[in-house]
């Protein structure tokens, strides 16, 4: 075989090596959750936000609220010293988060979500139970019983970078 030949050989073959480290090395970091950057909350979907309703009824209700009113005396730590689980509506903050914060918390947990190594929370991770467009249907459920004031600063807040 011609040398030449040989040298463009070889070139193509370290451009497909080159192509699936950078494709396999995405494929492996938004495993962790790095798709999150592109989570988008549907809450003007019909069909997301009646699966969300479901799952929220199913999975979150019993420490959130079926109104997601939450637990009493949220703000104030258990005998155990872990928080009671916030309401969601517009009384509690869980709009002051960005739709991939609320998505790793959910996915994640409280700990890994805020990089928190000792946090206790009573907060379950869903990883593994939920599917990440599970995750988006019920948290555009959530979004969905926010009054349109809310929704519109949430928008707002989800368009800029995450905190
Ligand atoms: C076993 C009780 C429990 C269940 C079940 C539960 N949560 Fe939570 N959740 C909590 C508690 C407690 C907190 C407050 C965590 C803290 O700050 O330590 C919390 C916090 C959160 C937060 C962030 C705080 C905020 O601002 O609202 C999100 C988002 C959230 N939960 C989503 C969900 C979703 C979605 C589900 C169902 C798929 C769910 N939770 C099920 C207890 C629970």
């Amino acid at each position: 075989m011609p040398a030449a030949r040989k040298s463009w050989i070889r070139a193509a073959l370290i451009a497909v090596a080159a192509v699936v480290a950078v494709v396999g090395g995405f494929r492996f970091w938004s495993a962790d959750g790095g798709a999150e950057a592109a989570v988008r909350l549907r809450p003007d979907d019909a069909a997301v936000i009646a699966l969300g309703q479901k799952i929220h009824a199913a999975q979150c209700a019993s420490c959130h609220g079926v109104r997601l009113e939450g637990q009493p005396n949220w703000r104030e730590r258990g005998p155990d010293g872990r928080l009671p689980a916030p309401p969601r509506d517009a009384s509690g903050h869980t709009w002051h988060h960005p739709d991939e914060v609320l998505f790793r918390i959910t996915k994640l947990g409280v700990a890994r979500a805020a990089n928190l190594k000792d946090y206790a929370s009573a907060m379950p991770a869903y990883e593994g139970v939920l599917s990440d467009a599970e995750i988006v249907a019920v948290l555009s459920w959530i979004k969905a019983q926010w009054p349109p004031a809310i929704r519109a600063k949430h928008d707002e807040l989800s368009r800029t970078p995450s905190r």
